[in-house]
């Protein structure tokens, strides 16, 4: 048997980065939400895995993270790398240095880079010229360190992906919704972006998961029709109306308000409540807790946002799972990129 290996690929995730749903294959992406809840059991039964002995990690930041950074130097750590947080003013990227100059520098002396920042344009030129894999923690297009975890607490509440429908309400343009709808249309789930129109994802990401969906079957729905979209859901799945950085509140409030998941919305997927789940990548304003809950609230009289409390705190939602599964997902992608695993091949099952 040791024959047939001979000559072959020892790993076919080796060196590569990993900056959009679209670096990889659909079976390569089943295989990571696979591995991801096989390290979390590795990590829950204290079984050792450290597959990056040795290996210096970066986690470049040019915003905020509660959950993304812990996923990384928790993970990081765990697989026996030393990680190395930079923050936006702790080195010179993008103001007294160029990408390139400084890809070329962190490559020279770390073995793998994370970004989080705005630009894609950042992260694929990370990878362009440092020559080590470079992981995407969210871009202003992407953000596949959510949706693989994503998907492993899917799997792990249904058993299986295929055939499954996804919901995502709000903002149909941004980094999630563009992730969901690529991500799902690959592994054969039914995708509904339920938005309104103004911000319907780009044809660029729709024509991505339509041709995903010619091979994986599934149903692609774009629509602001709330109880057609929500209607079948497995999944409703949201995020912040108004995110880092944007300023135009009271429009995007007032825009996103009829696409409030509240509890009449969950009921109206018709679903039965074990087969149904809310889900949510976090922070989420579902009450005045925070001090942009508290502005809101001052300004236009909303105590609750994308999400009720009701929902947030009910048996539907899964979002605290799903944030912990960030960190076993995002330990996953690092370990079959840089850690010399042998992963000859990959097939959809
Ligand atoms: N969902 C997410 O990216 O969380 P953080 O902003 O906390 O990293």
């Amino acid at each position: 048997m040791v024959q047939e290996f001979l000559g072959k690929e020892e790993n076919v995730f080796q060196g590569r980065s990993i900056l959009a749903e679209t670096s990889m294959t659909p079976a390569e992406m089943e295989y990571l939400i696979d591995f991801g809840l096989h390290l979390k059991y590795l990590r829950k039964h204290n079984i050792p895995h450290r597959y990056l002995e040795g290996k210096n990690i970066a986690l470049l930041f040019e915003k905020g993270s509660t959950r993304t950074r812990s996923s990384f130097v928790t993970s990081a750590v765990e697989l026996g790398a030393h990680p190395d947080y930079m923050g936006v003013n702790d080195i010179h990227l993008g103001n007294k240095e160029s990408v390139e100059d400084t890809a070329r520098i962190l490559g020279s002396m770390f073995d793998g880079i994370e970004f989080r920042g705005f630009k894609q344009s950042t992260v694929e030129g990370l990878a362009k010229f440092s020559g080590v894999p470079v992981w995407n923690g969210l871009t202003d297009e992407w953000h596949p360190t959510q949706t693989i975890p994503d998907l492993m607490t899917v799997k792990e509440n249904f058993g299986h992906l295929k055939g499954l429908t996804l919901t995502y309400m709000g903002d149909g343009r941004n980094n999630v919704a563009n992730s969901l709808l690529v991500a799902c249309s690959m592994v054969g789930m039914n995708v509904h972006i339920v938005t309104p129109k103004e911000l319907n994802p780009s044809e660029k990401h729709v024509a991505i998961a339509k041709k995903n969906a010619e091979v994986s079957g599934s149903e692609i729905l774009i629509t602001d029709d709330i109880d057609k979209g929500v209607k079948g859901s497995n999944v409703i799945y949201t995020d912040v109306w108004v995110s880092m950085g944007e300023k135009n509140w009271e429009e995007r409030v007032n825009l996103l308000k009829p696409y409030q998941v509240n509890m009449e919305l969950m009921k109206k997927t018709g679903t039965p409540d074990d087969q149904l789940i809310f889900l949510h990548c976090l922070p989420a304003f579902h009450d005045t807790n925070t001090t942009y809950g508290e502005d809101v609230y001052e300004k236009y009289g909303i105590k609750e946002m994308e999400v009720t409390d009701e929902v947030f705190r009910s048996d539907y939602c899964r979002a605290f799972e799903e944030g912990e599964n960030r960190k076993h997902g995002i330990k996953a992608i690092m370990a079959a990129t840089l850690g010399n695993l042998f992963i000859p091949s990959v097939a959809l099952h």
